[in-house]
């Protein structure tokens, strides 16, 4: 994987299968302090403690096509090969957070990528979950919340009709540019 928002995906399509309802990304960025932190949480499943503590191996998983899980331990691996630090949370019933942080300037930093198009992708394929975004850097934040976004457009409205797409589509590269301008 070469794109941390790849990660993203990969993680929160954890918390998709894990029947969460509310789903918050934050991607936090301090460039006078050249760090960075991404942090997906989620009211799913979670998981017990017996699970968790082995989460990050790559040879844990409830698949039953395959035995190797990756996701996690790809997005621990991101963190830690590029001087940050990877950390998990869950309670089960109650829910998962996940938080990776990294050196922006490290050499093996992977870039952000396409992150709004990520975004773009979560909300408009997943109907039945609410999303919160939060973009920062420094003093500025650019915040989507779907709950919002369903409110205005009302109920016969579905995010992924396709005029509603193209406006977030430019409302999200818009923020991120302003926000990260592709420092990131
Ligand atoms: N947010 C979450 N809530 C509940 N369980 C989770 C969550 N994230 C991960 N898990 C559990 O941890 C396991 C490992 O996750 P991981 O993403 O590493 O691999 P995977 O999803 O099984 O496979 P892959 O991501 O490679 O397709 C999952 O199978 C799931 O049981
Ligand atoms: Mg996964």
């Amino acid at each position: 994987m070469r794109e941390l928002a790849l990660n993203i995906l990969d993680i929160t399509e954890n918390s998709v299968s894990a029947g969460a309802h509310l789903i918050e990304i934050d991607v936090l960025a301090d460039f006078a302090k050249d760090e960075m932190a991404i942090r997906i949480r989620d009211d799913g499943c979670g998981m017990d403690e017996q699970m968790l503590a082995t989460v990050c191996d790559p040879f844990t998983t409830t698949r039953t096509t395959r035995k190797v899980g990756m996701g996690l331990p790809l997005f621990k691996f991101s963190a830690e090969s590029a001087g940050g630090i990877f950390s998990i949370r869950s309670e089960k019933g109650k829910g998962t957070e996940v938080v990776a942080t990294y050196r922006i300037g490290h050499v093996d930093r992977m870039p952000l990528g396409d992150f709004g198009g990520v975004v773009l992708q979560l909300v408009t394929m997943n109907p039945q979950v609410d999303f919160v975004f939060t973009a920062q850097s420094g003093e500025t934040t650019g915040k989507l919340d779907t709950r919002e976004l369903r409110e205005i457009l009302g109920e016969d409205i579905p995010l992924g009709a396709p005029e509603v797409r193209s406006f977030l589509r430019e409302y999200i590269q818009e923020n991120l540019v302003d926000i990260f301008g592709g420092r990131l």
